[in-house]
């Protein structure tokens, strides 16, 4: 009696999980656009697999803990894995690692040997080659069959479409992740925003999407990488994970760097706890460690139950999303007049960090996820990408939950607000709003720009405020008596205030250029204007036709600099600073010609110990070298600083010289 209500209740609650996982999974992989976060969706599997272990009859072949992930969509060719693409248990904790190493060393019933790997947040594929041509790939699917994504799989860089190796296998099928860099990701959705199109939660997602483009030119534009992690070859002339790595390597395939052998238990900690604490410091979001059982014989041995293998484990980090309210959303207004919307939200812990604020990007972002004030949200916080909001769980509305409406005035001067039709962005129309000239001074004065020490967020927030400082040029009429009426300044603070105020006149044309903040035009660009110009009456006086033929210079940059140029109150601005005395010209050509890198090509990867990429980039052409973004036989030098990546590699294997940040130094 008691057994079978058990058992029925056990029926209830195998049937309601399984339609959960069904939903979420649905979401996930078909969807992109998962409502619930990782950990939970790990508890019901894990939930699930306790009810069916302790009730087998319940256990159906269509259960979710019967397959990998979702069913392929029918938009691609299914994919046909020959080896299932197998999932991986997960440890949330050292002592599930420690009992996942003690059954391996039981059942082995000797010592055991690992690889640690990173786990790169993407998605899984497989890459089939023969006789060293790529010949198909696909992705996982649900493990037996997945879509043929081939057109798209080319068009990824680190893909190579031939290997490099004299002594290849006949076939080969090399399994790894499809990701997309921070750095990438940023920059796709900042275009994006742009463009009125919507943004991606993560670079997860844009990657899964990207490689599921039905139009591989869409799926290129989205920039993606590869790393290898699995070699499977028929010959069984591999004997260890290790090997099949170093294998995968010598084929010209890429492997992630940051790979490490442990002979115990205690290096394979000692690895998650160190990457733990490093992962914002890598260009691509990993979310936790692979351990895999190094010798491959006794791989096979120790082998699959259910879906997973017992001889790997995936350590999840501490997860980086969490649910919580969005109290309110507020608007702030940047540089340009846009007005920006941001998560008033109840603080919640993501990740070992407080997090009660966060982007909601646009009016469009708002509108396209329909997210509510009063919502119970899903934040994530990726890395050093500011933590934004995913979307609301839909699940918890109460129907009290108000709908965001952008404002028509400007919350801080009160000015009309612009919403252009067709553009995701709103604007304050009062180019001397406050808020406005706050964001322009703090950029004018930041480190890349003119680099006066002293005016910081504060300082520049208590002169915009006041209206000592109207526009930027007002900056140069600040005297001891206007710096006077600030709070908590002192003679000693106002005297070296204006002493670094006057310095930075000196401090030439690509850094004012940058500092003017015209859109589109950043260190590089600065330099490479100011480069070609030589005076900033030359660039405002300039067409886009001729400010295109400076290098690197689109249409885009072009129109933006000559509309900055034709507002009159930016030209009497300009003039302004010309009475001040600000010096609008840049160092003399011969000075560049005679500069040890005219002429040379820079590769900038990896992250070097002091200066920024920006840092870096801007000493290389004011000494007039160059900077590009891929190696090729082009590229003179590549500086290459900690964490770097294929570049490295590439500029390896084509011979090109590499330099490290001290020899960067020596060189300039
Ligand atoms: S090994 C049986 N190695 O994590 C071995 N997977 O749930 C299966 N992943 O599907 C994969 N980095 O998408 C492996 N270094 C790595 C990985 C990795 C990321 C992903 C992969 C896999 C999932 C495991």
């Amino acid at each position: 009696m008691v057994e079978s209500r058990s058992k029925r209740n056990a029926a209830t609650r195998v049937d309601r999980l399984r339609a959960q996982i069904e939903e979420a999974n649905h979401r996930y992989y078909v969807l992109d656009e998962p409502e619930i976060i990782d950990a939970e969706y790990d508890a019901m599997l894990r939930d699930l697999i306790e009810l069916e272990t302790k009730h087998p009859e319940l256990r159906t072949p269509d259960s979710p803990t019967q397959r990998v992930g979702a069913p392929a969509s029918e938009r691609f060719a299914p994919y046909e894995h020959a080896r299932p693409m197998l999932s991986l248990a997960n440890a949330a904790s050292f002592d599930e690692l420690r009992a996942f190493d003690e059954r391996a060393r039981r059942l082995a019933g000797r010592a055991v040997q690992y690889v640690c790997e990173l786990k790169i947040d993407g998605l899984a594929i497989a890459l089939d080659y023969r006789n060293g041509s790529l010949v198909r790939g696909g992705t996982r699917g649900d493990g037996r069959i997945g879509e043929d994504v081939t057109a798209n799989l080319r068009t990824i860089n680190t893909i190579p479409l031939r290997l490099r190796s004299k002594s290849l296998p006949e076939f080969l099928e090399a399994r790894g992740e499809v990701y997309l860099r921070k750095s990438n990701f940023e920059r796709l959705n900042s275009a994006r925003e742009r463009e009125g199109l919507s943004v991606f939660a993560n670079p997860r997602n844009a990657a899964s999407g990207g490689v599921r483009q039905l139009d591989p030119a869409l799926t290129a534009q989205r920039r993606l990488s590869f790393f290898a992690y699995q070699l499977v070859v028929g010959d069984g002339a591999l004997q260890t994970q290790w090997e099949a790595l170093r294998r995968l390597e010598s084929f010209g395939l890429p492997v992630n760097p940051n790979i490490a052998r442990a002979a115990t238990l205690d290096g394979v900690l000692e690895y998650c706890e160190q990457w733990e604490q490093k992962r914002d410091e890598l260009d691509y979001e990993i979310d936790g460690v692979v351990v895999k059982v190094d010798d491959l014989v006794l791989q096979e041995h120790l082998g699959v139950v259910a879906r997973d293998p017992r001889w790997a484990i995936a350590f999840k980090f501490k997860p980086r999303e969490a649910r919580t309210k969005l109290i309110d959303i507020a608007v702030t207004v940047g540089r340009t007049g846009t007005l920006n919307p941001n998560a008033v939200l109840k603080p919640v812990r993501i990740g070992g960090v407080t997090v009660k604020s966060a982007t909601l990007h646009n009016r469009d972002y708002i509108q396209n996820n329909d997210i509510r004030i009063g919502d119970t949200v899903l934040v994530t916080r990726a890395g050093d990408v500011i933590p934004r909001v995913v979307g609301p769980v839909l699940a918890e509305r109460t129907g009290k939950e108000r709908r965001f409406r952008m404002p028509d005035r400007c919350p801080v001067c009160g000015s009309d607000v612009d919403h252009p039709p067709g553009e995701a962005m709103s604007r304050c129309t009062n180019a001397a709003c406050p808020a406005q000239v706050y964001e322009r001074v703090r950029h004018f004065a930041s480190r890349g720009a003119m680099d006066i020490e002293g005016l910081g967020d504060v300082m520049a927030q208590q002169l915009t405020e006041r209206t000592l400082v109207r526009d930027i040029a007002d900056i140069y009429r600040l005297s001891e008596e206007s710096l006077a009426q600030v709070p908590r300044t002192g003679p000693k603070s106002i005297e070296s205030l204006l002493r670094n105020i006057g310095r930075s006149k000196e401090r030439g044309l690509a850094p004012l250029l940058y500092g003017l903040g015209i859109r589109f035009v950043g260190t590089q660009t600065a330099q490479i204007l100011a480069n070609d110009f030589g005076t900033i009456d030359a660039i405002a006086d300039a067409r886009e036709e001729e400010l295109q033929r400076s290098e690197g210079i689109g249409p885009e940059v072009a129109g933006s600099v000559v509309l900055f140029f034709k507002q009159p109150a930016n030209r009497q601005m300009i003039e302004r600073l010309r009475r001040a005395r600000v010096n609008m010209t840049a160092p003399k050509r011969t000075a560049r010609a005679a500069g040890k890198l005219a002429g040379k090509t820079f590769v900038l990867t990896g992250t070097l110990p002091n200066l920024t990429r920006d840092e870096a980039t801007a000493l290389i052409v004011a000494a007039g070298g160059k900077v590009t973004g891929s190696v090729s036989k082009q590229t003179d030098y590549v500086v290459a600083g900690d964490e770097a990546g294929s570049k490295l590699t590439k500029a390896e294997q084509l011979g090109i010289a590499i330099l490290d940040e001290a020899a960067l130094r020596k060189l300039l």
